[in-house]
């Protein structure tokens, strides 16, 4: 049985997120989504709001869990059995940064592997961030989001819809 783990920061979840994870489902046994409790960033979601609103949208798919860790997460992943690590792919931009954490949690614990997914191509251009900027200016996330996720940046920005 292979546990992999799809970790982040989610903040929140996107389609492109949403994609990786359902990818990764297809290839493991197991998909835990886990949430990092001690993110440098500083987020506009709490870590409780991003973990319902994984609950949520994971819900439909199976054999799929949501969590959140603290800490290094080859300690979690070790902890819970987990020999997989999963990230999406955008840029070429991106594998610079995501080669170094995947070398350096190697070299944390060589029994974990990390696995990259090239993002679906529908989601290349598509991030937490840009999603927060279009949301915070008022503009439509709509597609870009589940459900969920425009309903809760609404009410964080105060934006309502008529
Ligand atoms: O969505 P993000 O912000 O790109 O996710 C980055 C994340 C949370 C996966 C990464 O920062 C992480 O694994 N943090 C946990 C702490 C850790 O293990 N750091 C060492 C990585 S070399």
């Amino acid at each position: 049985m292979t546990l992999a783990l799809v970790p982040g920061s989610f903040d929140p979840v996107t389609n492109g997120h949403l994609d990786i994870i359902q990818r990764a489902v297809e290839l493991f046994d197991e998909v835990r989504v886990v949430v990092a409790r001690n993110s440098s960033k500083t987020p506009l979601f709490t870590v409780e709001e991003r973990l319902e609103m994984l609950r949520e949208v994971c819900a439909p798919l199976p054999r799929v869990t949501v969590d959140s860790f603290e800490g290094l997460l080859v300690n979690y992943a070790l902890k819970c059995g987990a020999t997989v690590i999963v990230k999406g792919l955008r840029f070429v931009s991106d594998f610079e940064y995501e080669l170094q954490m995947a070398l350096m949690n190697r070299r944390l614990n060589n029994a974990i592997e990390t696995v990259f997914l090239p993002t679906g191509a529908p989601y290349s251009d598509l991030s937490s961030s840009i999603v927060k900027e279009i949301a915070r200016l008022g503009g439509s996330v709509e597609g870009l989001v589940p459900e969920i996720v425009q309903q809760r940046l609404r009410e964080k920005y105060s934006i309502h819809s008529t």
